[in-house]
């Protein structure tokens, strides 16, 4: 198979099944945010101890098809000397790779960013194609704040770096997740955030095209259409949903095999019913699926608290939080099995 082909067998499977991504893919200074909140100090030891517990979580290799890995992750090892990405791919999960370096501030544009990571990276991506990764990703981050922000340039200069970023994962034989992050953070309507993704939608396609990249060969990892976090009127599942379709329905190609949203915030329960919603609106091209860090991971944190008397109670607690995403992806999820857990 050419790299191209390569990229969309790997970009199919992992929407395939009714399964999703987990999102493990914090970087230190996240990682020990999520620890702080359980007492929990962040050693290299603790985060590959816990890394270790989801990946090994019986039987989520029935909702889970691949987990995106932090750099220092893919290359750790279980006690007994199996490198992690190995311990995955014998359960049939697919192991990926966070490629970017964060975001820095966009010199001259107050309050927005940028992500950075270019520098190298085809590099780096032969070497995580060795450590065994099939697949990369790149998370650009665009803030609402006031009619003003985002830019136009800040859009485009996200833009820019995710098709580059894209167009070098597929020459590695890699299939890039595509992640263009508008914040929910702010008090902004579903309205301006329906615009804003939008244009930050329009903007990543119309790049890929430039860049040669072949739409069947990635994942997009997008924002749903929410209201900001602290506007007063907060949208629904059904409205979420209605958005959300709509939006996507015109800007996203019919080419792109899935859709794996990120949660950014919203409750485990906010983030698979709306998921769920989202798969009960009739048709529309695309695999609809999740690729969730904090909806997955908020309540195997809360049961784990670093302790290993409690690792069998946190593997529970991930597999029922994947049951329900996988559930959700073919729109049978109801918020009263929250309870049967
Ligand atoms: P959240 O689901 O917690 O937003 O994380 C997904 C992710 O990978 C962000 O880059």
């Amino acid at each position: 198979m050419g790299h191209e082909s390569v990229a969309a067998a790997t970009a199919r499977r992992l929407v395939s099944d009714g399964r999703g991504i987990l999102a493990a893919d914090e970087s230190s200074p996240t990682i020990k945010k999520r620890f702080d909140s359980i007492s929990v100090e962040s050693t290299e030891e603790n985060r590959r101890d816990y890394r270790q517990l989801l990946f090994t979580a019986g039987g989520v290799e029935e909702f889970i098809s691949g987990v995106i890995l932090f750099d220092e992750t893919i290359r750790q090892k279980t006690e007994d000397g199996v490198p992690l990405p190995e311990l995955l791919d014998r359960r049939g999960i697919v192991p990926g790779i966070k490629v970017d370096r964060g975001t820095g501030a966009l010199a001259f544009f107050p309050s927005e960013k940028v992500t950075e990571g270019l520098d190298g990276l085809r590099a780096r991506l032969e070497e995580y194609r060795n450590l065994g990764a099939r697949f990369t990703k790149w998370r650009a981050v665009i803030t609402i704040l006031g009619d003003a922000i985002p830019s136009r340039f800040c859009i485009e200069a996200n833009a820019q770096a995710l098709a580059r970023f894209a167009a070098l994962s597929q020459e590695a034989g890699l299939t890039p997740i595509v992640e263009p992050e508008v914040l929910m953070d702010g008090d902004h309507t579903i309205d301006r955030c329906e615009e804003v993704t939008l244009a930050s939608l329009s903007a990543v396609f119309a790049r890929l095209r430039d860049h040669r990249v072949a739409l069947e060969g990635i994942l997009l990892k997008p924002n749903m259409v929410l209201s900001g976090k602290e506007c007063p009127r907060q949208a629904g599942p059904a409205e979420v949903a209605e958005y959300t379709i709509r939006t996507f329905l015109r800007v996203v190609p019919a080419a792109v095999p899935g859709i794996v949203f990120l949660s950014g915030g919203q409750s485990p329960e906010e983030a698979t019913r709306n998921l769920n919603a989202l798969n009960q609106c009739g048709r529309r091209p695309w695999e609809l699926s999740f690729s969730f860090g904090r909806a997955l991971q908020q309540p195997v944190l809360a049961a784990w608290r670093g302790k290993a008397e409690n690792a069998a109670a946190a593997q529970k607690a991930f597999h029922q939080r994947a049951r329900l995403n996988s559930l959700a992806r073919h729109g049978k999820y109801s918020p009263d099995m929250e309870t049967g857990s």
